[in-house]
């Protein structure tokens, strides 16, 4: 069976290399759009949604996260123009999951515009280190919120092959 949501489904890839073009804010709407349209459970909404596109802001991030996993962590943003943070309340049963799903539709509507992204964990070390604080009012996450997950967005300048897929991760129970 194909269509156009299988073939976005199944052609999407986590881009770990981008051009330096700035995404358009038509695209960024886009992007956000589907992001609020995301399904949640008992449809709390939970999420928030900060956009960065300041290069030195995700630079100080990066250095956070390798300060506090004590090792040079890369460019864990992959040089990618756009990343959007979704923050939630953990409190909440769903709202990390609901995020999650948000970060996935962000993943698919970037595809279909033409657009890489890569979902990201690694920010994490900078939001849960001593300077949580600091990092969770600099992306203006609501009273409450912490790190859920990000994702980064831009052209890409490069692909991978499709991640091979595990034989045994489905049962048919009759
Ligand atoms: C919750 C989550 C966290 C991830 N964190 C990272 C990350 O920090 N850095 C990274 O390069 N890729 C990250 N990935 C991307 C995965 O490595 C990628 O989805 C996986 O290798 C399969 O490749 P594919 O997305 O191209 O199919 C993450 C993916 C998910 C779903």
């Amino acid at each position: 069976m194909s269509n156009s949501v299988l073939s976005a489904i199944a052609d999407r890839r986590s881009i770990r290399a981008y051009k330096a073009q700035q995404i358009t804010k038509e695209q960024l709407d886009a992007l956000l759009a589907a992001a609020v349209q995301s399904p949640s459970a008992r449809n709390a909404q939970p999420w928030h949604f900060s956009v960065v596109q300041n290069a030195a802001l995700l630079g100080e991030i990066n250095q956070e996260v390798s300060k506090n996993l004590d090792r040079d962590a890369g460019d864990i943003f992959h040089a990618a123009p756009t990343v959007l943070f979704l923050s939630c309340d953990p409190a909440g049963r769903w709202a990390r999951l609901d995020c999650g799903i948000a970060a996935q539709n962000i993943a698919l509507a970037a595809h279909s515009l033409g657009l890489g992204s890569v979902i990201l964990g690694m920010p994490d070390a900078a939001f849960t280190g001593p300077r949580s604080e600091y990092f969770n009012k600099l992306l203006k996450f609501p009273e409450g919120h912490s790190f859920a997950v990000a994702i980064a967005v831009g052209f890409p300048a490069g692909t991978k092959e499709a991640h091979p897929v595990e034989p045994d991760r489905i049962s048919y129970i009759s």
